[in-house]
């Protein structure tokens, strides 16, 4: 197994985790949320849904990853263990690890100019560094309690996030195409040594530019990507691709010349 991913005896301690979450009743209270992620499942039983036993879990991932179900703020009660299965098991890295191939095959088609300026966007959390261990863990354990940004930036500050999936080899691949690679992420930027650190742990060495959220800045996820983008097309970089976990990451202005959508079905970023 490549230091990339996660590994197996983590996969194994947040699968017990899982389980363990699986069998306690879970009664959380929603509150506002800070950055705009949503609760993953702050509630057993029916999510406010008349119907919770009809839901096809299986449909219900597809309509939130093609983002046909927008705004979603919890997983619904009835697909949380459908969910936990998902992520902890073989799919979700089988899923991650396809997007990258395909990602490769376009950007190994590509002519590039030369000049330095041919840009690959990563998103950062779910698309180049993984999370799961946190989501996963025995207090968090997919929504037991609601999402709390004191908490996950604490998670952030150990910078021990393993990689997403196939990420670091594609990203391997893009360098050694002659891609710029710029990180552009949600993160603030009192996060940024943390978030460096973590990046290179896992093997992402190098970048052009790696842009966090300013301290002070309150627009939402689509208007800060798209602003942040602009500026790089603006100081004469193309993009020609653009991938995320989030369709706030790729969706907006300048998206850039193709957009990669890696899967996400914890969590939604307006
Ligand atoms: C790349 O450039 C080569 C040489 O100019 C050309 O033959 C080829 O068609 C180009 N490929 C694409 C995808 O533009
Ligand atoms: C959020 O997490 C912090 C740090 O773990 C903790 O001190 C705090 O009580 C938590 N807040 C809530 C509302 O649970
Ligand atoms: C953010 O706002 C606070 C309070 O207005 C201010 O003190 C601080 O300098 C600002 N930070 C930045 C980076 O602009
Ligand atoms: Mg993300």
């Amino acid at each position: 197994m490549q230091h990339s991913t996660i590994h197996l005896t983590a996969m194994k301690s947040m699968a017990l985790s899982y389980l363990i979450f699986m069998v306690t009743i879970v009664t959380a209270v929603a509150s506002p949320i800070d950055n705009q992620i949503h609760l993953i499942m702050p509630h057993s039983g029916s999510a406010g849904l008349k119907h919770p036993d009809e839901i096809n879990c299986l449909s219900w991932r597809l309509a939130v990853e093609t983002d046909n179900h927008k705004e979603w703020s919890q997983i619904p009660g009835s697909c949380v263990d459908y969910v936990g299965h998902y992520m902890l098991g073989k799919q979700y890295r089988d899923d991650c690890e396809y997007v990258a191939t395909e990602a490769y095959e376009y950007a190994k088609g590509l002519n590039l100019t030369g000049d330095g300026k041919d840009v690959w966007v990563f998103d950062i959390d779910e698309t180049t560094l993984s999370n799961l261990p946190y989501y996963a863990s025995d207090n968090v354990a997919f929504g037991y309690i609601p999402y709390n940004s004191t908490a996950f930036n604490e998670w952030v500050r150990k910078a021990v996030a393993p990689a997403v999936p196939g990420s670091v080899k594609l990203y391997k691949q893009l360098v050694n195409l002659g891609f710029k690679i710029v990180f552009l992420t949600g993160s603030r930027e009192a996060l940024l040594e943390p978030r460096k650190k973590n990046l290179k742990a896992v093997g992402y060495t190098e970048w052009e530019k790696l842009i966090l959220k300013g301290a002070n800045y309150s627009g939402n996820a689509v208007e800060y990507k798209s602003g942040e983008r602009k500026k790089l097309e603006e100081a004469g970089y193309k993009i020609r691709g653009n991938m995320g976990d989030q369709w706030s990451d790729l969706i907006g202005t300048n998206p850039g010349d193709r957009v990669f959508k890696l899967p996400d079905p914890m969590y939604y970023i307006a």
